[in-house]
């Protein structure tokens, strides 16, 4: 297989995606991993300091049961403004709370404990509760408490970070990406257009002057006719080509043409030029009266195109199927089938960009340019239809009518 060396800068491009695709997951992973290592530590500090207002609550109880526990309790979590935490009987009745806002907001002592009682089987699911034995001087148990807590607002809001993170980071990369490559898009317009405008411009000049060339010679020496008539046909190919760039250089007019017509003028011309071992049969569905808006001079491009790939794929002998379907939604379909060697799973994305060949003396613009004459020009699509190797190649074009 052999890409042009010098035009290859679009298919190069392909690897480095994967480079920066890989680099971009490794960074995403790494953050993840990191922000859940922080989280895992955060989480056994505050479980470390709940155990330790627990511990404190039953050294308290057990050596001075005089002491109000709960004024003791207050002071030492006062300290923590983070981490929600009910203190609770062993009935499961709340008797104390700290850094739960919505409990803060309720006025009514009833609504208050239920939703104390809500927070607490919540909390419960979350992380066991740490269990505080009352012991009196003597050590007679004579009471349980329970400290249920839950992860502080912090070590939440650092466990979705990272996703958060991710999210804006991806989001911003997708508009740069767009940015990126609505730009390319209009550079590589730029460049079609420019040099379209600039060949039909060229060719236009040394082409006025060969039709009155022409002129003169039908004058002057009307015995040469068939040097006459033989000059005349290059000359309007000539000029058909120079139309071609012209259009392809400016806004084309569309015009709703016969396409079974348009598509049979150009293979009639081009089975002039290809082997005789090349079979070609034209099909119009439901009849031969299908009309599409099209630009003739770049469609019969198009055409051109496609059929030269076919008879190249079948080295000059086979089948060439044209079929054109009008269907119910107006839309028209052009199925260009050939039996050809097919397109090999690999090279199927590559063939419509720019300079991707597999012949020896292909420009590997063909497809590119037919691609852009439907898509840009006609506002339709172009794509395989289905191809198999070693028994030939689908191209189907859709148009609006
Ligand atoms: N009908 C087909 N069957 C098999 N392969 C095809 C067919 N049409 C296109 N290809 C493959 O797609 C490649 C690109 O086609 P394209 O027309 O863009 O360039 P090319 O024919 O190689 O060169 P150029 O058209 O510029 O002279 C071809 O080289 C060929 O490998
Ligand atoms: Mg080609």
């Amino acid at each position: 297989m052999k890409e042009s060396s010098d035009i290859n800068v679009y298919t190069s491009n392909a690897g480095f995606k994967w480079v920066v695709l890989a680099i971009s997951v490794i960074i995403s992973a790494g953050s993840v991993i990191y922000t859940n290592i922080l989280v895992k530590q955060i989480r056994e500090r505050e479980k470390k300091q709940i155990d330790l207002y627990a511990k404190t609550l039953e050294y308290l109880a057990n050596e001075n049961d005089a002491v109000n526990i709960f004024l003791i309790l207050e002071n030492i979590i006062q300290a923590n403004n983070t981490i929600p935490v009910i203190l609770a009987d062993q009935n499961g009745n709340p008797e104390f709370y700290k850094n739960l806002p919505g409990a803060d907001k309720l006025e009514d002592p009833k609504e208050r404990k239920l939703f104390l009682m809500d927070e607490i089987a919540s909390m419960k699911s979350e992380r066991e509760p740490i269990m505080v034995t009352l012991s009196d001087q003597e050590k007679r148990i004579y009471g349980y408490k329970y400290i249920y807590y839950r992860n502080s607002l912090l070590l939440t809001q650092l466990k979705y970070y990272p996703y958060v993170q991710l999210s804006i980071i991806a989001i911003f990369g997708l508009i740069t990406f767009a940015v990126f490559n609505y730009s390319r898009t209009a550079e590589q317009n730029r460049v079609w257009v420019g040099l379209a405008k600039e060949t039909a411009h060229q060719l236009g000049t040394p082409l006025s002057s060969l039709m009155a060339w022409v002129e003169y010679l039908k004058m002057n020496y009307p015995d040469d006719k068939e040097v006459y008539n033989e000059l005349n046909k290059d000359v309007d190919r000539l000029s058909m080509i120079t139309e071609r760039f012209s259009s392809i250089g400016s806004v084309p007019q569309l015009k709703e043409e016969n396409v079974y017509q348009h598509i049979r003028e150009v293979a009639t011309y081009l089975e002039r030029r290809i082997s005789s071992k090349v079979t070609m049969e034209i099909e119009s569905i439901p009849n031969d009266q299908v009309y599409a808006a099209i630009n003739t001079s770049l469609f019969a491009w198009v055409i051109e195109n496609l059929i030269k790939n076919a008879v190249d794929a079948m080295e000059g002998k086979g089948y060439i199927y044209v079929r054109i379907i009008k269907a119910k939604d107006q839309q028209v379909t052009i199925d260009i089938t050939d039996t050809g060697k097919g397109i090999s799973k690999s090279n199927v994305g590559q063939i419509f960009k720019p300079g991707f060949s597999t012949k020896k003396r292909g420009w590997g613009l063909g497809l590119a340019l037919t691609k852009r004459i439907i898509e840009n020009y006609h506002n339709g699509r172009i794509f395989v239809k289905s191809t198999e190797a070693g028994k030939g190649t689908t191209f189907r074009i859709v148009l609006k009518s």
